[in-house]
């Protein structure tokens, strides 16, 4: 028996981004599971509320607004329009996306802080702090570098981030060094205040027993609460943040109004539709947290002891994701092993669908998940074009165009056997939390399906047995109808598009899964369908690869120092570049795209040369016209964001594109040497 539905509240969150970073897809091995859990729960007839939104405290964000010498508030602004933006993209529908900078936030977690105070698990207690005198300031966290206490790594001043992972509390960081000035810092004392966290230890043993969601992130909890719970050190010199209650000088640690967001999200949605947030945070509920392996520590250990001490409601579930790695090496951006989600991907063509698609079927969830674009190719070509796509364009093509309507006939009972079998292992695999599963009881519908097309041969049948064939069309469209309903949460946009090539009412994704029992009607008039998935070419991926490559190659140059290697060519080689000097005649921002213009250029030839570069965030369209520029000519024309694309401007490639211009102005068509 599912879980679902219950007539508690339910609640379905999201590890809340950092407002300091584009979104990249390790991101969305947290927000796309999530969001198909809860579209699977709507088809299970329960409702839930959906929130998520930016992480916009804490000292990374101080130190990212300070390098990139802008304020954190224009900082998050930012970032939180950028992830609202790609989640809209990629269909990941959130009720509610909110900030932690939010009023509601601020006030929620002041009442929690006051709430802890009051019962007891605040206390104060003077600390070595890293000082440094250069810079005459403390150095919470991210401020300072130096070695682990416990393993001897070098460490951030949070987190051993290359040795043995372990959370650090403030002081604890040997050989201190200031991140701002590169001087060594030095000890000083300062009055902090801790929550006790160690008193929670018999709670959270009890706590994690009943905690339901995936073993890992259960197992993970369980071996630090019994080795060792320290007490939380949970406010921190900077000005950014939430003050600390009574205390003009500190703020909270971020991880204490990160969470409290989830709260104050749920309260802001809540507001606004008339609903009741108590019910859910103060209630009998079922609160479910999707996360990443990575935080599971914050989640089943820090969050549940503060929500216990402030009196508010506990975590029903937490699914903990494994990490997300590229082309088998661990995620890194500073190394280069990063696919960003606009740039890398939506920016190429690639349906946001076939994404979500990889991320949720490639393996199980609490397993480490390796994104490459051959297996991107592979997973595409075979399973959504070779055999959902073609099963269901097969179907209905062949039904529209010798019936064009729905035939008539009666759909066996062996059809509906089959899709209450696959219904009843879609609902228990997301149960479960195991995507893969779910979407492997679909694929195996779809190969049962394209197994009774192919072996009733209906165009062989439609000259014998005209009665018989249509029988045998309205099974597999009674299967294709069911494909859609099973599919929709993975492949919303796709499968709403194929519910329309069934002449079906209704909007698929506010249907439950039962209605794919219901036999469908016939005489229903089919329109003509389009083919759904198309396949991705070799050279595409190709194209991908080397974009990676090459970021890798810039990465661990940039690292040695040197210049990245990159192979030697002919002087013939260089000789079939045609780059030429070209006067910009007209630009203009392309719709949808932040970081796209596109240019008309003059390059000595009748016609002008249209052509799209990605210089928006740099470049002000109005005055670009009339400068001269250098552009390779014969570049293979491509299509970025729908718009025609014949060459590329030259120019370098420092956080952001430098224009390379000619010396002084010459004509138009003049190549370049
Ligand atoms: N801001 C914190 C979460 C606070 S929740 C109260 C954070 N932010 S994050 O931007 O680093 O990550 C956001 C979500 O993406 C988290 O659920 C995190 O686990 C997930 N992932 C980020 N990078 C990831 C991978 N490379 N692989 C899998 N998931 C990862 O953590
Ligand atoms: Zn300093």
């Amino acid at each position: 028996m599912s879980d679902f539905p219950t007539n508690k509240p339910v609640l379905v969150t999201c590890g809340l981004p950092y407002a300091n970073g584009r979104c990249h897809i390790g991101h969305l091995r947290t927000y796309i599971p999530a969001d198909i859990y809860v579209r699977s729960l709507h088809k299970q007839g329960q409702r839930t509320v959906f929130v998520c939104g930016s992480d916009t405290h804490g000292t990374p964000i101080v130190v990212s607004a300070e390098e990139l010498n802008t304020t954190p508030t224009q900082l998050i602004e930012k970032y939180h329009s950028h992830f609202d933006e790609v989640f809209k993209n990629l269909d990941i529908r959130f009720d509610s996306f909110g900030s932690t900078d939010n009023r509601v936030n601020h006030n929620r977690t002041n009442d929690i802080v006051n709430k802890l105070i009051k019962n007891g698990y605040v206390y104060p207690k003077i600390i070595d702090l890293a000082y440094c005198s250069q810079c005459e300031r403390f150095l919470p966290d991210r401020y300072v570098e130096g070695i682990c206490p416990y393993c001897e790594s070098p460490a951030r001043g949070d987190e051993c981030d290359q040795g043995c992972g372990r959370h650090l509390e403030p002081g604890e960081i040997r050989d201190p060094i200031c991140k701002i000035c590169g001087n060594k810092a030095k000890y000083r004392q300062q009055e902090h205040f801790f929550f006790k966290l160690s008193s929670f230890k018999d709670f959270l043993l009890e706590h994690l027993k009943t905690l339901k969601g995936t073993d890992n992130a259960r197992n993970y909890a369980k071996e630090w609460v019994t080795k060792e719970l320290r007490d939380w050190c949970i406010t921190r010199n900077l000005e950014w943040g939430v003050r600390f209650p009574g205390h003009d000088d500190l703020v909270v640690y971020v991880w204490v109004d990160a969470p409290i967001g989830y709260i104050s999200f749920t309260e802001e949605y809540c507001n606004n539709i008339g609903g009741d947030w108590k019910s859910i945070w103060q209630g009998d509920s079922r609160i479910i947290h999707f996360i990443g392996l990575d935080i599971a520590y914050h989640h089943c250990i820090f969050w549940p002891a503060m929500l216990e001490g402030a009196g508010y409601s506990l975590p029903w579930a937490v699914i903990a994701s494994g990490m997300v790695k590229i082309e088998d090496k661990t995620f890194s951006k500073s190394r280069g092993y990063v696919v960003w989600v606009n740039e890398d991907y939506l920016e190429h063509g690639f349906h946001p669908d076939l994404l979500r698609y990889y991320l949720a079927s490639y393996t199980s969830h609490t397993k480490d998940l390796n994104f490459s674009w051959q297996i991107f190719q592979d997973k595409t070509n075979n399973e959504l074009v070779g055999s959902l796509g073609n099963f269901l364009y097969r179907t209905l093509h062949f039904a529209h165009k010798n019936y064009g309507v729905i035939p008539d006939g009666e759909v066996s009972d062996e059809i509906f056997k089959e899709i209450r079998t696959t219904i009843n292992a879609v609902i228990e695999a997301m149960d479960q939390y195991e995507f893969k599963k779910a979407i492997d009881n679909i694929l195996k519908l779809s190969g049962y399906g394209n197994t009774y097309f192919q072996s009733h041969e209906p165009w062989h049948l439609i000259k014998q047995d005209k009665k018989a064939c249509s029988r045998i069309v309205k099974d597999c469209l009674q299967i294709a109808k069911a494909l859609v309903l099973l599919s929709e949460p993975v492949l919303p946009v796709k499968m709403k598009e194929a519910w329309g090539h069934l002449g079906l009412n209704g909007d698929v994704t506010q249907l439950n899964y039962d209605e794919a029992l219901i036999e469908i009607e016939s005489g229903r008039t089919l329109p003509k369908p389009n083919i759904l998935f198309e396949k991705i070419d070799d050279k595409k991926i190709e194209e991908m690869n080397i974009i990676l490559n090459k970021r890798v190659a810039v990465a661990s140059a940039k690292e040695a120092n040197l210049s990245p290697k990159i192979s030697e060519i002919t002087f013939d080689e260089f000789k079939n570049m045609d780059i030429r000097v070209g006067t910009v005649l007209t630009a203009q921002n392309i719709k949808g795209s932040e970081k796209l213009l596109k240019l008309m250029v003059d390059i000595g030839e009748t016609e002008p040369r249209q052509v799209v570069a990605g210089i928006a965030q740099t470049h002000i369209p109005e005055k670009l016209v009339g400068r001269q520029l250098i552009l390779l000519a014969n570049m293979k024309p491509a299509k970025i964001f729908g718009t025609e694309s014949r060459g590329m401007i030259l120019a370098a490639d420092e956080s952001g594109a430098v224009l390379l211009v000619p010396e002084r102005s010459v004509n138009n068509g003049t190549a370049i040497r």
